[in-house]
């Protein structure tokens, strides 16, 4: 069923595109003109609301969103410098995410397209966190540089959800190749920084400590910090095992898994417990390798890929952005990160790639019958 305007009054690029994000505790609206020049970015962190809980709560997730999506979009309006009028295509990132938080982003969406008698397009959220690096400076006069180039590209997308590789034929062509078997690496980084009894969101509070004491740090495989290899040809991820080594580190090994204790049961001395620091510094080398050992591993296996592209909350991690340099610097390759504003969930990259997917309209079906979905389509 067609409910509302399919294709508007242009059949070209979109320039001036408004783009909602509310898939989990960031409610936040951008205005992007050509598809990559961020007119505005305006992001509503619900971070004090969650505090207490030391997690999302998706009750109060929805409720926050529902009050604050409507000046969140005024005010990307306001910052951008446009009215209503001249937005030509809204998009909304409609998964994954937690289902009610989506609902509001997507029934607002909606709304306005439909009042506007706009278009509409539904967004990929981890789809979009690879679209991020794209995304010019804020009215940056100067003309955009061509993104053709780097393409066909090896994606990565590094989150509270996600832990993910993709095969990229150009910016809206995304195929995913590797996964994490248990823990994303955001997720890992959020629950050892708990265990540590640092602030949330635990990640950015983690990398603090962690750089701030790198120099304390222990060598990760050999300390008893695994970096997960998982076999030897393996492009997939696991965190679970460097979680429960830092839980250890700083605990000490529970009577009850004493005897499962590998070093235990080799005979070696009892490990003794670490100080937060120098757990903090040893997990932050450990991860970041863990990646980097994986993205050695599929450049290898994909060597016509032209460049890496990088995208997701940890991609805000200052040792993952220096060791990301380096291994481009080493390959020749060119890394493309986010600028940090990109990093976290925000609207300019859903409203970069809606509009990019936008001049490929047909391959992807009515948007009006599109919903809010949970799970991630690939
Ligand atoms: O992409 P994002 O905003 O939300 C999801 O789509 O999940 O990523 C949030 C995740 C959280 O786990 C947060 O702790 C982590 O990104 N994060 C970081 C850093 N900044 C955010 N992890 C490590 N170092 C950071 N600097
Ligand atoms: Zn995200």
């Amino acid at each position: 069923m067609t409910v509302g305007p399919t294709s508007g009054h242009r059949s070209g690029p979109r320039r001036l595109v408004l783009g909602i994000e509310t898939s989990c505790d960031e409610t936040a609206a951008s205005v992007v003109e050509d598809s990559r020049r961020v007119r505005s970015n305006i992001i509503a962190s619900q971070h004090d609301l969650h505090a207490e809980y030391r997690g999302v709560v998706p009750e109060i997730a929805s409720r926050a969103h529902a009050e604050r999506i409507t000046p969140v979009v005024r005010g990307a309006l306001e910052a951008a410098g446009v009215s209503l009028t001249e937005i030509e295509l809204i998009a909304v990132g409609n998964r994954p995410g937690l289902i009610g938080s989506l609902l509001v982003g997507v029934a607002a969406a909606k709304g306005l397209a439909l009042s506007l008698g706009i278009p509409f397009i539904a967004v990929d959220h981890v789809h979009a966190h690879l679209y991020a690096g794209l995304l010019g400076r804020d009215c940056d006069p100067a003309p955009l540089r061509p993104v053709e180039e780097l393409f066909p590209a090896l994606g990565l997308v590094i989150s509270g959800g996600h832990t993910s590789l993709y095969l990229c034929q150009s910016p809206t062509r995304c195929t995913r190749i590797a996964g994490t078997i248990d823990d994303a690496i955001g997720e890992a980084y959020d629950k050892v920084a708990a265990i540590l009894g640092l602030p949330f969101p635990g990640g950015p509070s983690l990398d603090r400590l962690a750089a701030a004491h790198a120099a304390a740090a222990l060598e990760p495989d050999r300390d008893g910090f695994p970096i997960a290899r998982i076999a030897p040809d393996s492009l997939d991820f696991s965190f679970s095992g460097l979680k429960t080594a830092a839980l250890y580190a700083y605990r000490g090994v529970p009577e009850s898994r004493r005897v499962k204790d590998k070093r235990l049961a080799r005979g070696e001395p009892d490990p003794v417990t670490r100080p937060a620091a120098q757990v903090a510094a040893t997990f932050q080398r450990a991860a970041v390798a863990t990646i980097v050992l994986k993205l050695g591993r599929a450049l290898e296996r994909y060597p016509h890929c032209r460049a890496l592209l990088v995208g997701g909350g940890v991609s805000a991690n200052s040792l993952l952005r220096s060791e990301l340099e380096r291994l481009a610097a080493e390959r020749r390759l060119p890394v493309v990160l986010p600028a940090l504003e990109y990093c976290l969930d925000n609207a300019a990259m859903i409203a970069g790639l809606g509009s990019a997917l936008w001049l490929e309209r047909d391959r992807i079906g009515d948007p009006w019958s599109t919903g809010a979905v949970p799970t991630t389509g690939s």
